[in-house]
């Protein structure tokens, strides 16, 4: 049985480096430090000695590396009144900055997003980019939001005449793209929206991050029809630049074939292969040259009618295969059988979608998104420029699996959430989000201000709200239509309204809800009084048991159940695969309660938390763990 302390901060990314690098050089090892003289040896040639070489830096970088590196002090804590289906849903909002989220998600989430999707600030001036505290990042979050000082922080705009312009974007977004990388599971894909201020710069650091050669595309995405006239040449476009994880199978999706193209495939002679289309049979040869081989009459068998290849061709198959082929009923000669022969193309062999190009053109959608907004939210102006849902809805066909998770952590409007409900509602798919959004404050004379948003989040919770109640009406009043026999027999089937998940838990970034063992040594009795006690106060146990499973890498969305009966509360998570006890006090009938639960949950593997402090005295503490330890709990730990 193994017995740990849990503290308050994040998994520490650099010794999660060193383990994996000690698994591939264990002789570079010396006593669990790395002897650089032996990795060059190991690495031979791949190492450069030039000092000039090739390289992207700018100020501030290795800061920036540091800062992507350093644990966070922070958590999540839950929200359930501001969620929809807390106890069933398996989408994630979460409201913070997302450099210390994508830290604290680190564990949870490590290898398992197939598709991030972001757009975060264009750097035009216009934009907001946030400065990263590099002694304390957590303070200063907390500051902004105006949780550690009356007045909350400003968050300024970046303006060109900064002298620090495209160093502040670069310092920001380099450690976010660095921990976002970790999150992509091997089939994972990233899609980044920019625009040419700083396109050029976000390609370098991600062909740093991603690897040159994992650059997929860069579509341009033709988002107006005119241009606007404020240059000499006005910019009707955007990118969107495409990374993957690795070179992987599966990792991109054709674009399925639309309900017109699949209509072309009808099978009027019931064949066993299922639906067709008529395809040539005859293939073109350049100047005369064909093949003598591919050059023989065809008969159709019930009209004796007899067919050559027309002047400037031959058949595309030789005799044998085509006399396989009518064996198989798989030439047609038309619908009254005096036709000249074609080839039946079934639609289970075409590819199963069509090549996507790399110019998408949205134009005559340019102001799609803000008018999907108003119409949702009943006033303009509530959000800058989102992005349509039909262009998120494309990306995701690109981009995700089914039931994959989707990250997007510069969410705004949560314009994906949207964008994943409606394709799932679309393909009966089980897409799951995870949004992260800044809760950024609207100012007063703001149209969302007026409109009673008082941040982006806000924004952003009531536009999934609404969307997630539209899309599912929507979606019933298709599967009542279906279930009353009132569509064609071979339409593809609607989803039951009641598998689509419209919820999404809520949860807030704030500082941990351990306390940690720090001293002021001018007031050294208040001081280890106050550390007595390991939680923050004002903390509630649901807030401790959710950083619990934060910490250790539990899925945010498996259901928590109170339960205990007798003299303790306990926490259930995962059917019991972690028990959670955070009382006063603690008494031997705790572990009594436990066993119990171990023999009804039966989980594979149990672990049990208990808070440190609930222990009345140290043999109390040993009589528990030895009752645990004789009944094969896995793992006790105390925080
Ligand atoms: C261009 S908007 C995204 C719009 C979104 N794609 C949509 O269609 O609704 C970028 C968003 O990123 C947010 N943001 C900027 N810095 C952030 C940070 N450090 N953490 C989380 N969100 C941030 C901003 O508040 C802004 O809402």
């Amino acid at each position: 049985m193994n017995e740990t302390h849990l503290n308050g901060e994040s998994s520490d990314i650099i010794s999660e480096n060193v383990k994996q690098l000690q698994q591939l050089f264990p002789e570079v090892f010396v006593e669990d430090s790395i002897d650089f003289e032996k990795l060059r040896t190991v690495l031979g040639e791949y190492v450069d000695e030039d000092e000039e070489r090739y390289n992207f830096t700018w100020w501030g970088k290795s800061q920036a590396l540091r800062l992507a590196q350093i644990p966070s002090t922070g958590t999540l804590r839950p929200y359930p009144e501001e969620s929809i289906d807390w106890d069933t849903t398996q989408n994630l909002y979460i409201e913070g900055d997302n450099l210390e989220v994508l830290k604290l998600l680190q564990k949870n989430y490590h290898n398992k997003i197939k598709m991030i999707y972001i757009d975060p600030p264009y750097n035009t001036g216009n934009d907001f980019v946030y400065l990263d505290d590099f002694t304390d990042n957590m303070q200063r979050y907390l500051e902004i939001t105006g949780q550690k000082s009356e007045k909350g922080g400003k968050l300024s705009t970046n303006s060109e005449t900064s002298g620090r312009y495209h160093t502040n974007w670069l310092n920001m977004m380099y450690p976010r793209l660095r921990l976002a990388r970790n999150l992509l599971s091997d089939a994972g894909v990233i899609f980044i929206s920019i625009d040419d201020t700083e396109l050029e710069n976000l390609r370098k650091i991600c062909n740093e991050i991603f690897g040159k050669e994992n650059f997929v595309a860069q579509i341009l995405w033709k988002k107006r029809s005119t241009p606007p006239n404020d240059k000499v040449i006005g910019a009707q476009h955007d990118y969107i630049v495409i990374y993957q994880k690795q070179d992987f199978k599966g990792n991109l999706f054709l674009r399925p074939r639309t309900e017109k193209q699949l209509s072309r495939y009808k099978n009027p002679d019931n064949h066993p292969k299922g639906p067709w289309t008529p395809g040539d049979l005859m293939a073109n040869v350049k100047g005369g040259r064909y093949v003598q081989s591919l050059y023989f009459p065809i008969t159709n068998p019930r009209t004796g009618q007899v067919h050559y290849p027309g002047e400037n061709g031959n058949w595309r198959f030789n005799q044998d295969k085509v006399e396989r082929l009518m064996e198989n009923d798989e030439i047609y000669f038309g619908e009254k059988d005096n036709g000249r022969p074609k080839l039946k193309r079934f639609l289970k062999n075409v590819k199963s979608g069509i090549t996507w190009t790399s110019i998408w053109d949205f134009s005559p959608l340019n102001t799609a998104g803000s008018q999907e907004m108003e119409q949702l939210l009943g006033s303009s102006g509530i959000f800058e420029n989102p992005k349509p849902v039909g262009l998120l809805c494309d990306l995701l066909k690109l981009g995700s699996s089914e039931d994959c998770v989707v990250l997007d952590f510069f969410s705004g409007a949560a314009s994906t959430a949207h964008a994943i409900m409606e394709l799932n509602s679309y393909d009966s798919g089980s897409r799951k989000f995870v949004m992260v959004q800044l809760p950024e404050t609207t100012s007063e004379k703001s149209e969302p201000y007026k409109a009673g948003y008082s941040n982006i989040c806000e924004i952003g919770k009531e536009r999934i709200r609404r969307s997630g109640e539209n899309i599912k009406a929507e979606l019933a009043k298709k599967y009542q239509a279906q279930q009353n026999q009132m569509m064609v027999a071979d339409e593809k089937q609607i989803m039951n309204p009641d598998d689509l998940d419209i919820g999404f838990k809520v949860f807030k970034l704030d500082s941990s809800n351990l306390r940690k063992w720090q001293v002021n040594e001018e007031d050294l009795e208040t001081s280890l009084f106050e550390n007595i006690e390991n939680f923050v106060s004002g903390r509630s146990d649901l807030d401790v048991v959710y950083e619990i499973m934060l910490k250790y890498g539990i899925d945010l969305t498996l259901p928590v159940e109170e339960t205990g009966s007798g003299d303790h509360k306990l926490f259930s998570v995962g059917l019991g695969a972690l028990l959670i006890c955070l009382d006063d006090e603690i008494k031997t009938s705790a572990a009594q309660e436990i066993v119990r639960l171990k023999g009804e949950l039966k989980p594979e593997v149990m672990r049990v938390v208990f808070r440190d402090s609930g222990f009345k005295d140290d043999s109390t503490k040993t009589n528990i763990k030895e009752i645990l330890r004789t009944n094969g709990v896995d793992e006790i730990v105390s925080i």
